[in-house]
């Protein structure tokens, strides 16, 4: 895992080289034509685990960079619903091993009602690229790990692709070089993030003693969020629970007390000010805090006991670097509790059974 990891700057640089031409997109394996893809009015993004949180974040980036009518769906959940599908529907199946069975039941689901499917995929010739109608391919090498990290960050570089691809087809008004730009200086920043790796340690060690976490976070980092809490989870076997930071209030907080460490995920600027009051919620009911926060951020000092500061970046890509150094915090928390990292108890790499 931490392997794998590291191997982040490289593999999102390589899920984006070589579709990015001039500050335009193209993507040689896409067999819809753009005559096909304008036809789309709606899309659904299904998955499962990691995948689904990948898909999570690709609706935001749909619905707001693309403007197309986006959900996402749990795969398990997918083919019992039901579901707006019609032959103007693009399903997104997102799958590391292209052999999940709730991934290709619901896209066999999909296709019984005349939606087209694109998959989103790590293994070539797998189930899922003989599935669907068209794979757009991650190009990450194996992932070995059971818990998945080099696979999402290539699977939200794809799906940041093809949501401004889509964008530019249906002529929206975005600064698509600008996120171009900020995008081909994610691997840099991430790398910046191995530079903490010791402080990361230190906190891993602090809060290894907690049985119970909240993961807060607001619009993007709420994905961030549910990310890094399965991370915990299944790396380490703690009660790792991802809220939108704004729910605390409609139930949660009832939860929250000494015994129970927060993480707050506060790089989006949007959200920022709203997910320090949640912040303090927590606090004042007796939560030590851990903030993940954009370097220079101000007022998070006062709220949190510890800071994990991050390079900058736009609001919709602070998944990057707040998904690595969450993965980097699981990682240090699980080698303090002495759990088997790359193949966790009651977990399978690929999960072929439904
Ligand atoms: C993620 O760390 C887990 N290993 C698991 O949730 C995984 O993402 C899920 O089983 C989906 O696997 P897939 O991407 O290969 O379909």
């Amino acid at each position: 895992m931490y392997k794998e990891i590291i191997e982040q700057p490289l593999t999102i640089h390589k899920a984006y080289f070589g579709r990015i031409l001039d500050n335009k997109i193209a993507f040689e394996t896409l067999s819809f034509s753009k005559a096909d893809l304008k036809k789309f009015k709606n899309i659904i993004i299904v998955g499962c685990g990691t995948s689904w949180h990948a898909a999570s974040f690709g609706a935001l980036m749909l619905q707001e960079i693309a403007q197309i009518p986006t959900t996402f769906e749990i795969a398990s959940e997918f083919r019992f619903k039901n579901l707006f599908i019609t032959e103007e529907t693009l399903v997104i199946a997102i799958s590391q091993s292209g052999e999940t069975l709730d991934t290709i039941a619901a896209v066999r689901a999909a296709k019984d009602k005349k939606g087209k499917v694109l998959g989103i995929c790590n293994v070539q010739n797998s189930l899922l690229t003989r599935e669907a109608d068209s794979c757009l391919f991650l190009d990450a090498g194996p992932e070995l790990s059971v818990c998945s990290t080099k696979a999402f960050t290539s699977q939200i570089t794809v799906l940041t692709l093809f949501s401004l691809y889509m964008a530019e087809l249906k002529n929206r008004a975005v600064d698509v070089e600008k996120i171009l730009f900020e995008l081909q200086k994610i691997p840099q920043k991430i790398k910046l993030i191995f530079k903490s790796i010791d402080h990361i340690k230190k906190i891993a060690k602090k809060y290894q003693k907690f049985e119970h976490f909240f993961f807060l976070g607001r619009h993007y980092m709420y994905t961030t969020a549910m990310e890094a809490a399965l991370k915990l989870k299944e790396i380490s076997y703690l009660n790792a629970n991802a809220y939108p930071a704004g729910e605390m209030k409609h139930g949660p907080l009832a939860l929250a007390g000494d015994h129970l460490a927060t993480v707050g995920f506060c790089a989006n600027e949007k959200t920022y000010d709203k997910t320090l009051s949640n912040l303090i919620e927590v606090k004042a009911r007796g939560s030590l805090i851990l903030a993940l926060a954009p370097e220079n951020a101000k007022g998070i000092q006062d709220i949190a006991d510890d800071i994990i500061w991050l390079p900058k970046t736009i609001d919709e890509l602070s998944v990057f670097p707040s998904t690595v150094a969450g993965q980097l915090l699981a990682y240090f928390i699980a080698k303090e509790r002495k759990t088997d990292i790359d193949k966790p108890r009651n977990l399978a790499k690929s999960v072929t059974v439904e």
